[in-house]
């Protein structure tokens, strides 16, 4: 051992399959790993909280208490981290006090040994109650500055300047720091601004310091290198086969860059690879989720477009779903104007969803012609102050909105906010065992519902959510070009145009027939044709109907989503415009509009139903 070795922390078990596979590792393929990552001697592992939470409990039906219980049993010698974003712990909205400090009891309780406080904004008033409880359960409390910058390029400008970085690491090692954490979701900090920022923090600051970066921009590497150089006492990085693209830079070559130097971190290269092999021989489960449209590697845009993995990987799971994969240009294009007129929030949750589902609907809907219900909230100073103004026309939509001037939300968010725990105890008290049950409900009420009623039997495990076998995944892969080969049920005949092809799969090969559907088929079926995906993304309204069969007009999901409540009732008089139904899609709740006046015939799904786009979710006579 050198005298100062680099410390290095891994995250193999949360951001990296967080921002290159959508937080779908499950913990049966992480736990034969956990014991062997536990013996390479990590400063810690970053294995919970971010997205894993709402993804274990959304998609998984996984119990994420359980999870964390398991990674504390299997990983006795190494300190677990997680990522908590402040107020907002790890959900997408601000939360009452009672919920931060019973969240942070129980996530030390349950095995957190590190929390990584971040807020979205860099608004201290947001990390004050977290910070205060994660000192006094004892644990180390590292609080994280986003890294941002004021325009494409390098660190400067008049926003997120060195001045500005100094200035939050000593406000935040006022509020009890143990540690600062240099955030930078997007893979934005170059080599040297690191080397120059890291230079200039370590003159003024006694804690520890770490950088958390992505390989997004292709510069990570090269930047945790210059970071080593400029004295930073800890890295993140993770294991090969989940590193690069989105996520963090991998172990292996540092270890043998640093090999033999006064920062050699001194690990054991041979056991590094032997996991990262084991790995590898997972991932091939994951093939949906691993996809992506690009051959790069590193996405060279995100200098100019400031957009984090996880976003990334988001914008393109949403824009898939939606059937308007093809918009994903036109979508990178809108989100540096979205937050610029947002006034510069740094891309991260819940700014990068809020940013990005609004960069989303104002190119598939028309700009701002849907403002989602948070970036109102966050117009509204809900989330804490804008790093600088916010467009005057925006503005003047939610002042119209609130009766003339903006009401604002107060300067710590969640003063506003009454206790919400006892209510959630009561609300799920029939199906729920504890109060990490009740924090789950808490948290996610919809989301969160569904699956403690999926945890407790009163649901069926849902097919989408349970854990598929590699045979499974490549049947699925094969059944899916059978289905668009028109073998549904009632599957016309070939016509002359169809043409056969042979279809690799594995070592498997299938013949299969594929005949070209004639664009623009009346009642076209989604699933059963091969139509080129132009022909089904439209710009449409979010209010789009078919069309008004005899007088009566359907209101759409204009994406999937959730149900979360319905305005109206049946046989209620509505004017179009007027609030319909809420729709919680990109993790964000929408309120559809009616799409012409008239009478409430029909309410198509029940509050906490999964649509799909183009459900009918109303019915409108006029
Ligand atoms: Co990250």
């Amino acid at each position: 051992m050198t005298a100062n070795p680099i410390k290095i922390t891994d995250t193999t078990f949360r951001d990296a399959h967080q921002s290159l596979m959508a937080t779908r590792l499950r913990i049966e393929d992480m736990e034969p790993l956990a014991a062997k990552i536990d013996a390479i001697g990590f400063h810690s592992a970053e294995v919970w909280g971010g997205a894993t939470f709402d993804s274990a409990t959304r998609f998984l039906a996984e119990d994420p208490w359980d999870r964390l219980r398991t990674f504390n049993r299997l990983m006795p010698n190494t300190p677990l981290m997680m990522l908590l974003r402040g107020q907002s712990l790890v959900g997408y909205r601000t939360y009452a006090d009672d919920v931060v400090d019973s969240f942070v009891e129980r996530s030390a309780e349950n095995g957190i040994d590190i929390f990584r406080v971040f807020d979205a904004l860099n608004h201290e008033p947001n990390l004050q109650r977290a910070a205060a409880a994660v000192k006094r359960s004892g644990k180390h409390l590292q609080m994280a500055i986003c890294y941002s910058l004021t325009a494409e390029g390098r660190l400067g400008g008049p926003i997120y300047n060195l001045d500005y970085y100094v200035d939050r690491a000593k406000r935040f090692v006022d509020l009890g720091a143990d540690s600062i954490c240099l955030k930078d979701m997007g893979g934005l900090m170059a080599p040297y601004d690191a080397h120059e920022l890291i230079t200039a923090l370590k003159e003024f600051l006694d804690v520890p310091i770490q950088l958390h970066t992505h390989y997004t921009s292709g510069m990570a590497s090269m930047t945790a290198l210059k970071a080593v150089e400029a004295g930073i006492d800890v890295i993140d990085t993770c294991l090969s086969p989940l590193a690069l693209r989105t996520s963090q830079p991998a172990i292996e070559p540092l270890v043998v860059t640093l090999g033999n130097t006064e920062r050699d971190p001194g690990l054991d290269l041979a056991s590094l690879l032997e996991i990262s092999d084991e790995l590898e021989t997972i991932l091939p489960r994951y093939r949906a989720q691993l996809q992506t449209p690009k051959a790069a590697v590193i996405d060279a845009n995100v200098l100019s477009h400031q957009i984090p993995g996880g976003m990334a990987s988001n914008l393109v799971s949403q824009l898939r779903e939606a059937g308007a994969l093809d918009r994903l240009n036109d979508v990178l294009t809108e989100i540096p104007r979205t937050r610029a007129e947002l006034g510069f929030p740094p891309l991260v949750t819940p700014m990068s969803q809020m940013v990005g589902s609004q960069a989303v609907s104002n190119v598939l809907f028309g700009r701002y012609s849907m403002l989602s219900e948070p970036v109102k909230d966050y117009i509204r100073g809900a989330f804490g102050e804008a790093p600088s103004e916010i467009n005057a026309a925006l503005r003047s939509k939610i002042a119209e909105e609130d009766g003339g001037s903006i009401i604002m939300a107060p300067t710590r968010p969640a003063d506003a906010l009454a206790p919400e725990l006892g209510e959630a105890r009561d609300a799920v008290a029939e199906i729920s065992e504890d109060i990490d049950d009740v924090l789950i409900y808490a948290l996610y009420p919809q989301t969160g519902l569904r699956f403690l009623k999926i945890k407790h039997g009163l649901e069926p495990l849902p097919d989408e959510m349970k854990s598929k076998t590699l045979e499974q995944v490549e049947l699925e892969t094969v059944a899916a070009a059978q289905s668009s080969s028109g073998a549904a049920a009632e599957a016309p005949l070939p016509s002359a145009r169809a043409r056969r092809f042979n279809v690799y799969v594995g070592d498997q090969f299938f013949e299969v027939d594929v005949d070209p559907v004639e664009v623009n088929v009346p009642g076209r079926q989604p699933g059963t044709s091969v139509a080129p995906p132009a022909t089904s993304v439209a710009p449409a309204p979010p209010s789009a109907a078919p069309a008004a069969v005899d007088g009566e007009t359907s209101l759409l999901a204009p994406m999937p989503g959730i149900i979360v409540k319905y305005s109206v009732e049946v046989g209620q008089q509505v004017a179009a415009g007027e609030p319909v139904v809420v729709l919680e899609a990109m993790k964000m709740q929408n309120v559809l509009p009616a799409p012409v006046g008239g009478i409430v015939k029909a309410l198509g799904v029940s509050p906490g139903a999964q649509v799909d786009k183009d459900d009918v979710l109303a019915t409108i006579a006029s």
